[in-house]
């Protein structure tokens, strides 16, 4: 994803606030701003997760926090899924949550992604994250299965993977969605769910990377 960040790092402006995704796009955009921050741009990162943070400040990338800053410039995040309208899934990495907090406080959310990652509808991968607090896990996963979603526990080394927000994920298997909007609207209602993994009308630009092209396209928001 080495193009893809260069040439996402170039719309960075001096003296803006850019929001840090997490994943290995946002990760590559993370080492190509942190090589510009050397060369002496001045910004401040707001991270959308705790490896997204270490990350930054291995590299010397100035961090602040929502209590620091009016509003977020610009975000510059991965996806797992991109559809034709330029809604995504996200939450794959397990950083969905403040992921779409700092998306939706950035006045522009650029999205990176190969082109593996476009689908004719959301949900065709298979997969949508969906984070719950854990003292509801059990109620909430009924909820999402009499929807219809097979919820499935993540697991990493044999225990509940825990977000960086202390809560659960309930990978739920949803195939394409025919409503996504209203989907991302049941999963809300069910109390306990914490967020989603569908981002329906927040990417303003999407860089798709095909080999060597890149292709910028408009997002949905
Ligand atoms: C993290 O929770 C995710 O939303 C990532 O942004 C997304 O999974 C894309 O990650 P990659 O760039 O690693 O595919």
């Amino acid at each position: 994803m080495a193009d893809i960040a260069q040439q996402a790092v170039d719309l960075i402006a001096a003296n803006t606030v850019v929001g840090l995704g997490t994943g290995r796009a946002a990760t590559a955009f993370i080492h190509a701003l942190g090589e510009r921050v050397r060369s002496g741009l001045q910004i401040r990162g707001i991270p959308t997760s705790d490896a997204s943070a270490t990350l930054a400040r291995h590299l010397g990338i100035p961090l602040v926090t929502f209590d620091d800053v009016e509003a977020i410039d610009v975000c510059v995040d991965g996806a797992d899924e991109v559809d034709p309208a330029g809604d995504l899934i996200k939450g794959y990495g397990g950083a969905l949550l403040r992921e779409k907090i700092v998306a939706a406080f950035s006045r522009k959310l650029v999205i990176l992604v190969g082109s593996e990652k476009i689908v004719p509808a959301l949900g065709s991968r298979g997969i949508l994250p969906v984070e719950v607090i854990p003292f509801a896990l059990t109620p909430a996963r009924r909820q999402i299965a009499a929807l219809g979603f097979d919820p499935v526990l993540r697991a990493k080394d044999g225990k509940p993977y825990v977000t960086d927000n202390g809560n659960y994920i309930l990978d739920c298997k949803t195939g394409p969605l025919t409503d996504a909007a209203a989907t991302d609207l049941a999963l809300h209602a069910i109390p306990g769910v914490a967020g989603t993994g569908l981002f329906i009308k927040r990417a303003h630009t999407v860089m798709v990377q095909e080999g060597e092209n890149v292709e910028v396209r408009r997002g949905s928001a």
